[in-house]
């Protein structure tokens, strides 16, 4: 085995690291920082914050619990019925740029906070008294199932997540973990999920989500998404196919068995982050990455028909024809597209398909004045025009993204929008 070994980090750093900016003593109770998700708490009698109660409650109920849907704009594009304005959301909206995020984040250390349900559902909460949004996406994270599968991670400040036991050769592709959904930390998301359903009150649906297969992969083998020529994991795949789709399998599986889980906790979008697409050619991406997310996709649809599947393959831009084009990929029901597109390219390869497309401002504009902000807004959403289409950014919100610009942002789709659809 010639691969390079990936840095490992010791236990004593990792001590230092899990700690993140307080140390434990220091950290208020996490009692103390819930604000949003108190009424719902004390209505469902779980103002004790037990766990197996949420748990239990949310076993004992059924989807006709959830109270009705009040704005399902984000939800009648899929259907494709009329709408007063373009609905839209942003990916990685809850974070650090909510100061009331960061004091929960006093609280609980990034992974503890993906594992508790409570403090979930109240991040998640957050970017809606801010922004006017069509969507919630519950708060967790991409690598919770890397984590369940054994291959661990801690939030390094300044440096985004790391991990502490990446594959470093396929012999160890044995110490890959069972997984069932019986985790805690995978209970704790369907908890979550129940529970923000609760809270949201129908005002408007809730976003479930994952990372693709591939995606999982680099960062189980590079230890971190962002790893300069992803030497790791790039060797695996031309020295070893095989073990290689062995691997994307296996991360397949556990795949399936969450977003399912999700759906029935109360999900009622699915979003696959292919954050990592970018790194791959056409061909490779073909081969290593799109058939994994189609089979993830194929069996979330064959069990629940009616759950629009978003699929976004950031930054891939040699397949993407190939993806909007052939019918065989009706199982995402929507592609997020990122900044470097040709929109009305796109929209002519999805008029055969009837494809709905997300996206895509750069979110560079947001740091830049009002004005241009308020100027690119418009000419995106009047390149997409007012069918088939979720707006949000082209990637995530950045720390350093002001609130105020990034209501402009929503602000600007929404009356925008409006006006084009009321000439119509
Ligand atoms: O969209 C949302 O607001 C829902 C929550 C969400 C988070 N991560 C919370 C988070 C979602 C959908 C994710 C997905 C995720 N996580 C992706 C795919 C999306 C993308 O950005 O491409 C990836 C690659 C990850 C892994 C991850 N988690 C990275 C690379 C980082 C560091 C990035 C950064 O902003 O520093 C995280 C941390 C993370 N995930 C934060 C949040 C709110 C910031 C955490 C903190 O320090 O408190």
């Amino acid at each position: 085995m010639e691969l390079v070994q990936p840095k490992t980090v010791s236990p004593e750093q990792v001590a230092l690291l899990r700690n993140e900016s307080l140390p434990a003593e220091q950290r208020p109770p996490l009692s103390q920082v819930l604000k949003l998700v108190l009424p719902t708490l004390e209505k469902l009698g779980l103002s004790d914050l037990d766990r197996n109660k949420l748990t239990k409650l949310r076993e004992n109920s059924v989807i006709s619990d959830f109270p009705p849907l009040k704005n399902d704009t984000f939800l009648r594009v899929f259907q494709g019925k009329p709408i007063d304005h373009i609905p839209i959301w942003m990916m990685r909206q809850a974070g650090r740029t909510l100061p009331e995020f960061n004091a929960v984040r006093q609280a609980l250390s990034f992974f503890d906070l993906c594992d508790n349900p409570f403090g979930s559902t109240e991040v998640t909460l957050q970017p809606l008294k801010h922004y006017s949004i069509d969507a919630a996406i519950i708060f967790s994270d991409i690598l919770i199932i890397p984590k369940v599968m054994g291959v661990d991670f801690i939030m390094e400040v300044g440096k985004g997540p790391q991990c502490i036991t990446p594959l470093k050769n396929i012999e160890e592709l044995s110490r890959l973990k069972k997984v069932d959904g019986s985790e805690i930390s995978l209970v704790s998301n369907y908890d979550a999920i129940f529970l923000t359903r609760m809270a949201l009150n129908g005002d408007v649906p809730l976003i479930g989500f994952c990372g693709s297969p591939w995606t999982l992969m680099v960062y189980m083998i590079e230890g971190t998404g962002l790893s300069g020529n992803f030497t790791q994991v790039k060797k695996w795949i031309n020295t070893y196919p095989t073990e290689s789709k062995f691997l994307l399998n296996e991360i397949t599986k556990v795949l399936i068995l969450h977003m399912k889980n999700q759906i029935k906790a109360g999900a009622q979008v699915i979003q696959i982050f292919d954050s990592s697409a970018d790194i791959l050619s056409k061909d490779d991406y073909i081969e290593f990455s799109l058939p994994f997310a189609f089979i993830l996709a194929t069996e979330i649809k064959a069990a629940f028909k009616e759950t629009p599947v978003i699929f976004f393959p950031r930054g891939q831009y040699g397949a993407l024809k190939e993806i909007i084009t052939n019918p065989v990929y009706k199982v995402f029901d929507c592609i997020g597209l990122s900044h470097g597109v040709d929109i009305q390219e796109v929209r002519e390869w999805g008029k055969s398909t009837g494809k709905v497309f997300q996206g895509n401002l750069d979110p560079g504009v947001i740091l830049g004045s009002e004005e241009i902000i308020i100027e690119k807004t418009k000419k995106m959403v009047e390149n997409f025009g007012t069918e088939n289409y979720i707006a949000n950014l082209g990637h995530g919100v950045w720390p350093n993204h002001e609130i105020k610009k990034l209501q402009t942002f929503v602000d600007t789709v929404r009356e925008h929008s409006k006006k084009m659809i009321s000439k119509k």
